[in-house]
């Protein structure tokens, strides 16, 4: 069976490890169970395409439903142990004939790298009995409620069986530890995401090539996804937004479904998900291939400001530094725009600027689109994090002129720029993983045509 890990299963070994040795700097004897999530039912017995959930898939490199996995560490004792679904031969419904093949018992110790597998149909048994060796449990409640309530059983069971004396004596959160282990990447995850975003970048320069009035938005997002697949990416990152004039000014447009017409501006927020890892990238372009003069000083205007957003980034620096910067150019642009009349520093000083772009500046990527990780400080939620090497960001300032909103001069009414790409954090300063998708008005206009 082809599992095509990413990386080795020595690299999930260590990862496993070193949450182990991370959870332990508060707890001796612990054990932590993270499941992968089922299969989820689109409509009747038609399925969504399954991925698992990015905590397990770090730890594992497994996409198999249907899987738990336990960590246990007693003193400087570890042991870990995987739940799968039994392999299944025969030709009932949702056999491996119907399904597919599993990994199954035997064989998940050696190709993941575990101590010992269980079918997961047992998982009551086995977890129990964990559960019963070590003080301290660790599991991240709020995201697979069924789970939830079945640890909260196996608890209460294990409490029970003990004459009502309690074992497990503290419940704790494996994820802000795990997810600051993620939030730092390593060259090998970095080679994979600068792969993710090439990709990517091809799926935005293929849409501009290819786009001409009268096709509908979803026949665009089928470009972009079309470069994706080649590329070597199975799934789009998130759902693609292909969003045409004033659809622009919803930010997670997920319609596609609008005719477009000359004259308009076209945003696409759409990132490909490369062997696990996300890309996320936003690109504007003129469906006739020539921003009007009203389009290109608005898209100007958020190009000044994301190029001045990705300059503040490097090590040391707050996370919201590149927000501040962009968002002081954007004052100015609102201001000599006149589309709010006062000066550029009343403008920043009262946050009217947020009327025009409603949203953060930046978040970090990975795993998850909307990587996982805190931006502010636990312990003190007044300060923002720092920026570290390895860790990857977007950079997305936008601004969002609705076509009803009477508050702009007309002729910028129905333009919804936001130009995003995808920024590491080197050792010095940063590298910008996307840097193949066009960005200036001539490179764009020049991708535009001619058309294929
Ligand atoms: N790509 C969508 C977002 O960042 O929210
Ligand atoms: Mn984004």
């Amino acid at each position: 069976m082809n599992l095509n890990l990413p990386f080795s299963v020595k690299t999930y070994r260590q990862r496993r490890d070193r949450l182990m040795k991370e959870l332990s700097k508060n707890e001796q004897s612990f054990t932590a169970f993270f499941w992968s999530g089922s299969e989820i039912v689109r409509n009747y017995d038609s399925h969504f395409p399954f991925r698992a959930n990015s905590d397990f898939l770090y730890l594992t490199g497994c996409s198999e439903p249907d899987t738990l996995i336990l960590l246990q560490k007693i003193g400087n004792k570890t042991r870990t142990s995987i739940g799968v679904r039994p392999r299944d031969l025969s030709h009932e419904r949702g056999s491996e004939i119907w399904e597919g093949e599993r990994l199954g018992v035997e064989r998940a110790p050696k190709a993941l790298g575990f101590d010992e597998a269980f079918d997961i149909h047992k998982v009551q048994t086995i977890a129990e009995k964990y559960m019963s060796q070590a003080p301290t449990l660790f599991w991240g409640f709020g995201e697979y409620p069924e789970w939830d309530q079945k640890i909260v059983a196996m608890i209460s069971k294990v409490h029970h069986n003990n004459r009502g004396i309690a074992i497990v004596k503290n419940i704790r959160d494996p994820r802000p530890a795990l997810h600051e282990i993620r939030k730092v990447k390593t060259s090998e995850e970095v080679a994979i995401m600068r792969r993710s975003a090439e990709v990517a970048a091809r799926g935005h320069i293929r849409a501009m090539r290819t786009t001409k009035a009268g096709q509908f938005e979803y026949q665009i997002a089928a470009e972009v996804e079309r470069e994706f697949k080649k590329g070597g990416s199975e799934f789009p990152a998130y759902g693609s937004i292909v969003a045409t004039g004033n659809n622009a000014c919803t930010l997670h447009y997920r319609a596609n479904n609008t005719k477009v017409k000359d004259g308009e501006i076209i945003l696409i927020d759409a990132g490909a998900e490369y062997q696990g890892y996300a890309s996320d990238i936003t690109r504007c372009y003129p469906i006739s291939g020539k921003f009007s003069p009203p389009q290109k000083e608005v898209y100007n205007w958020v190009l000044k400001s994301q190029i001045a957003a990705i300059k503040a980034v490097k090590p040391g620096v707050d996370f919201f530094k590149p927000h501040i910067a962009a968002v002081k150019v954007l004052c100015e642009g609102l201001s000599k725009m006149k589309i709010i009349k006062q000066s550029p520093k009343v403008i920043l000083k009262k946050g009217l600027w947020k009327n025009f772009m409603p949203h953060g500046t930046s978040h970090w990527l990975g795993l998850d689109v909307h990587d996982r990780g805190v931006y502010k400080r636990v312990e003190n939620p007044s300060e923002s994090v720092k920026l570290m090497p390895g860790n990857v960001l977007t950079i997305e300032p936008g601004l969002y002129f609705r076509k009803d909103d009477k508050r702009v001069p007309a002729a910028y009414r129905g333009i919804g720029i936001r130009i995003e790409d995808d920024v590491l954090v080197t050792k010095k300063s940063y590298d910008v993983l996307s840097e193949s998708c066009p960005k200036t008005v001539e490179d764009i206009e020049a991708a535009c045509g001619p058309k294929l």
